[in-house]
This record gives C-alpha cells, structure tokens and sequence, in this order.
C-alpha cells in the first residue's frame, strides 16, 4: 500500500519539504503541553519563521495541527502584536514610546526614524531591511529611552545614534547589542527561537547592566549603615527588612530586626561556600541565584510579608 503523502492530508499551500519540517516542529511542541492547543502562541512563531510573518497557510497549518478552526488561530494571531499578518522586514526596529521612554527621547527617536526611513508604524522599508514599531515598556526603564532590535536591547538611545542603527542594519553590518547576544539575528531566527528552539545564544553576554545594579548597591551600602552595633554578622539576618532587595541579593550581614524571635529569622542565602553572592556589577542571566517564588515575595513586602495587623474601625462607622 503506498504512503499518503504529507501535502493529500493538508489545505495549506507549502511545497512537501516544508510541510514536512514545518509539521515535525510541530511534533515537538506539541508534545510539551498536557493539551496540545495549549501549543498555539510557539506554533504560530514557528510558522512566522519559516515567511516572516503568519500566512493564511501559517493559519492553516495551525488549526489542521492542533484541531482548531482557522478563525480561533486567528483571533489569537492578530490579537498579539508580536505576530505579523504581513511579511516583516529582516529587522523589526522597535521604538519603546511608552511613558519613560517617550519623556527621555523615545518620541523624538521615532520621529526621527519615521522621517529619515519614510515609513510610519508597522510599515516596512521598500528593500525589506527594516519594519517601524511604536512599541510599549521593555521592562528596560533604566535604560531609556530604548531601541529594540528583533527583540535585542539597544539602550540610552538618541535621534542620531538610532538613525545611525538604521543604517548599519539597511547596510548589512553587524550591529552589537548594548546587552544580551553579540549580534542581532534575522526576524525568522528569531521567531524560532521563540517557537521554542534555542539557538544556544540565549545566556550570551550582559544581563543585568550598571543602571539596573544602582538600586542593589544603594539598598546594600544603606544596610550596612543601618546594621546595630555588635550585631555583627550571624548569618540569620532577615531578609525582609524595609528596603533591602530580594532575598537573593541580600547579603549574610543584614540586620534582624529588633523584635522578630529568631526562629522566625531566615538565613540569607549564600553560595556552596558559604560566601555572599556576588553581586553590584554585571551579571549574566546564567550567574543569577535562583530564589523560591514565596522567599522574593517575603523580601518584597514591608515585615517580611507578614500579613497587615487589622485596621483599627473608625468609632464612628455605621
Ligand atoms: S518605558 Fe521604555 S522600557 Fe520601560
């Protein structure tokens, strides 16, 4: 009995080659999920990796993949921005124009890029080498106002510098982020990777800059002036105390406070050695303490995230 080919069983338009590799991915990341529709959001950026945006077969292939129609894989591929319904430029340049950003520069950079690019939002350059986007906060305030490049951090940009990027990135340079990976990859790299399959590039350089660093120092320097003499190092400080930051940064010499019993008191962490953790300089993503959900949300809330005494009742409530 002969095999029916893939493309019988499809309505898509993809030649056999693709379908076949397109739908062996779709093998693998179906098989994440205890339900396979749960697939969706890193299916539809693997299909985008393969024409650089979501097709009508991108579509296609999703709903025959995960037994959906055609009209819910599209009411989630045009509800997030991140998916294209037309063909992206090789780089998306993305313009943080939210409230910082766009007070620190981020609306004049877009502006700019506007102009000298002669395209406007979500609108492509007639080589194919750059789309425009307003995009919102980058979670990189400290580095505003921000540019991203297909999702590379690009920070404390100017008109001039971001007109500059543009350039270099319509010229074929390379362009190095300030952060994160060497290099920027194309917009269908990069949307395989966040298809879920690792380029291995994802703990390249600098995670955590000076700028985002300059509140540890500041919380680390001010607990150590507020340390009670002859308390001395215990190496059961409380990792709550008001303004010290998340247990995973707070060194073995932080204070108790005066009225928390010691079995209440939790030890900071520290590495196999019994050391603090280094930090107050750049780190990559690779070197952060991991830190138990319930132990960060502690160290964020004021007393330790004991819960608030009750409020007193007005006397005169009715
Ligand atoms: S406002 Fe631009 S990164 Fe947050």
């Amino acid at each position: 009995m002969t095999a029916e080919p893939l493309g019988a069983r499809s309505r898509t338009g993809y030649d056999a080659a693709t379908l076949e590799a397109l739908t062996a991915d779709a093998e693998r990341i179906k098989a994440r999920y205890p339900d396979e529709r749960s697939g969706l959001l890193p299916m539809l950026h693997l299909v985008q990796s393969v024409e650089g945006y979501v097709s009508r077969d991108g579509i296609v292939f999703c709903a025959e993949q995960l037994g959906l129609t055609a009209a819910e894989v599209s009411a989630v591929a045009t509800f997030y921005t991140q998916y294209k319904r037309h063909p992206n430029g090789e780089y998306t340049v993305g313009v943080c124009t939210n409230t910082l950003c766009a007070v620190m520069g981020g609306d004049a950079i877009f502006d700019r890029l506007s102009q000298h690019l002669d395209v406007g939002h979500d609108e492509t350059t007639p080589d194919g080498a750059i789309t425009l986007e307003r995009v919102e906060c980058n979670a990189a305030c400290d580095y505003a106002p921000v540019v991203m490049v297909n999702w590379e951090f690009f920070d404390n940009q100017t008109p001039e510098s971001a007109t500059e990027l543009a350039d270099r990135l319509r010229a074929g340079e390379d362009v190095a982020p300030t952060r994160g990976a060497a290099s920027v990859c194309s917009f269908k790299a990069m949307s395989r990777v966040l298809a879920g399959f690792p380029d291995g590039r994802a703990d390249e350089g600098v995670g955590a800059g000076d700028a985002t660093l300059a509140g540890l120092r500041l919380a680390r320097a001010a607990a150590a002036v507020d340390e009670p003499s002859g308390s001395g190092p215990t190496g059961a400080g409380d990792a709550s105390s008001a303004g010290t930051p998340s247990a995973s940064v707070v060194p073995p010499s932080a204070p108790a406070r005066p009225d928390q019993p010691a079995d209440e008191a939790s030890p900071a962490p520290a590495s196999a050695d019994g050391a603090a953790p280094e930090t107050g300089g750049e780190q990559s993503s690779a070197e952060r303490t991991e830190v138990a959900p319930e132990d960060d949300e502690a160290a964020r809330l004021p007393d330790g995230g004991k819960p608030n005494p009750e409020p007193e009742k007005g006397g005169d409530d009715d």
